[in-house]
């Protein structure tokens, strides 16, 4: 069944140095510093409601999908989960980026999470709801805005901080490359999601053993981009965009994977993009979004009780880099306090 005995933070993140993994100066005790920052800050803000995850808080749509691999794809690329011609149920939760909720047309960056309902198998870290899940999860810029784990502490601990002096001193954390990544981000142009291209920034194992290589993956629409109709002016324009499309039909997404080069490109710069025209991206399966109905207050609260983690995963899709071992901790942790914090303030409201 799904995992067999589960292993320490430390033993999961084992590093994978022959791949290009190298360890930052403490980075299990500033995971943890980093997962206090954003618990009090997430019990602050939700001090009077059920508490939500710290960012991409606002979702867009939890949406049921299909994710089928291609017959096609190359023996080079088969793995436990991606057999050529396997189809699985998937979830996917569209979100902005911003701790607090705000109207779509203000700059923030967007986050698209995938649960694939996976192959019976081991999982790194199995999802508490989903034992088969294998988590993707992305955001619509290429590359992430730090490397190092010391500068993210401090970045959280001024970004969540309620001093405006705090809030202030944010671009010396993340330093000029840093902020201009942020800005980058954010300043993009509001697309429909359908329209949007998301990325992983950060690079995952693809194989197991002698033959497993580093990569990084991506999502983007396959149909025409003039038929998805343009976005309206209100607050919540990705979830009225999304709507008008799937009412009708479905979204039908590509989901690619970038395969490392060589060793010259870095697992621990998560700041430089792997140039496409050296490395390209290749399809390896298809996201169908069908036609469906989402805007729901069910499907609304499936998509907030679930936590999306890139550890869930099998050991051939394993995270890399000193970012991601980050995570290791911090996901679960806020998932966790997430789930409590939900259920006892749940009870104690009156049923509407
Ligand atoms: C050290 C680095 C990072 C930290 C500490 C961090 C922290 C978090 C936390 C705590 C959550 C909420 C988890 C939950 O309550 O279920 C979250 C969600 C998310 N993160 Fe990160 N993150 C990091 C890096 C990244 C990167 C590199 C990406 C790029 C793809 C990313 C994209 C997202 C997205 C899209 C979500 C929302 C997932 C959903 O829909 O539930 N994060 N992050």
């Amino acid at each position: 069944m799904a995992t067999k005995r589960r292993k320490s933070a430390a033993a999961a993140a084992a590093l994978d140095m022959q791949l290009g993994e190298v360890e930052y100066p403490r980075e299990q005790e500033i995971a943890l510093s980093i997962a206090a920052v954003i618990e009090d800050f997430v019990r602050r803000r939700d001090a009077e409601g059920p508490l939500r995850r710290d960012v991409h808080p606002k979702a867009h749509g939890c949406l049921k999908a299909k994710f089928r691999i291609n017959a096609d794809l190359p023996a080079s690329l088969h793995t436990d989960i991606f057999q050529p011609a396997a189809v699985y149920d998937a979830w996917v939760r569209y979100s902005n980026s911003a701790p607090e909720p705000a109207d779509d047309h203000r700059r923030d960056a967007r986050g698209m999470a995938i649960k694939l309902l996976g192959p019976d198998g081991e999982r790194i870290r199995a999802d508490a709801d989903y034992p088969l899940a294998q988590d993707f999860i992305l955001i619509n810029h290429p590359v992430f805005f730090i490397n190092d784990p010391a500068d993210y502490l401090t970045f959280m601990r001024r970004t969540l901080s309620a001093s405006l002096v705090d809030k202030a001193l944010i671009p010396l954390a993340l330093g000029v490359r840093g902020s201009a990544i942020v800005l980058a981000t954010a300043a993009k142009p509001l697309l429909p999601l359908a329209r949007t291209r998301f990325w992983s920034t950060v690079p995952y194992t693809w194989g197991k053993g002698a033959k497993r290589q580093a990569i990084k993956y991506s999502v983007r629409l396959l149909d025409d981009a003039a038929a998805i109709p343009p976005l309206g002016d209100g607050a919540d324009a990705l979830r009225d965009g999304l709507r008008e499309i799937l009412d009708k039909r479905a979204i039908v997404l590509d989901f690619a994977v970038q395969q490392r080069a060589s060793h010259a490109h870095s697992i621990e710069d998560v700041m430089t993009e792997w140039p496409e025209d050296e490395m390209p991206f290749q399809s390896v399966a298809r996201l169908t979004i069908p036609r469906q109905r989402f805007d729901t207050s069910a499907r609304d609260a499936r998509g907030e009780a679930m936590a999306f983690n890139p550890w869930h995963c099998s050991p051939s899709h394993r995270p890399l880099g000193a970012i991601n071992r980050l995570r290791l901790t911090i996901y679960e942790r806020i998932a966790a306090l997430r789930r409590a914090g939900g259920k006892k303030r749940r009870r104690s409201r009156r049923p509407e």
